[in-house]
């Protein structure tokens, strides 16, 4: 049986490119789905990747994964810093959880050093650009293998 990835993408990051490309740099998000899914093929890993602007779709969205898949790689944006519906949601999974983050979330304004999701998570990656993705792809691999 093939190993389930999932990765989210919350509010705004559909407008990567256009969005402060100085910080969040020029990759669309559609050119970052199709490398994660080409390279979870190599690995042996079908990644299914999903975006929302709505929090609660975030949530119903990690409800489905219950059950289904075998890690979860979470970039929740700036749900990161708000969300205990989405910290709750992850709460459910039993599963391995990196939550990334295309800027260093430490090095910017005080209201991004706090994740709400931090302290559950299996790790996190921050600062590393669209890179972090990849990492985040190569750790949950050799977590669950
Ligand atoms: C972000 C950092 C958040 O503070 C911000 O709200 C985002 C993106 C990042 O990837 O660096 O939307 O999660």
């Amino acid at each position: 049986m093939v190993k389930k990835i999932l990765v989210i993408h919350g509010p705004n990051l559909n407008m990567l490119r256009k969005r402060e490309p100085e910080i969040y740099g020029s990759e669309t998000l559609f050119e970052i789905n199709k490398k994660l899914v080409q390279k979870g093929k190599k690995l042996g890993l079908a990644v299914e990747t999903f975006q929302s602007n709505h929090e609660g779709e975030i949530v119903e969205k990690i409800h489905e994964a219950f059950g289904e898949v075998s890690g979860l790689i979470i970039n929740p944006a700036a749900f990161t810093h708000t969300s205990i519906a989405i910290r709750d949601a992850i709460l459910i999974l039993n599963i391995p959880v990196i939550e990334i983050h295309l800027s260093n979330i430490y090095k910017r304004e005080p209201f991004r050093h706090k994740s709400m999701i931090s302290d559950i998570a299996t790790g996190q990656i921050a600062g590393l650009g669209v890179d972090g993705y990849f990492f985040a792809l190569d750790a949950v691999f050799k977590i669950t293998s």
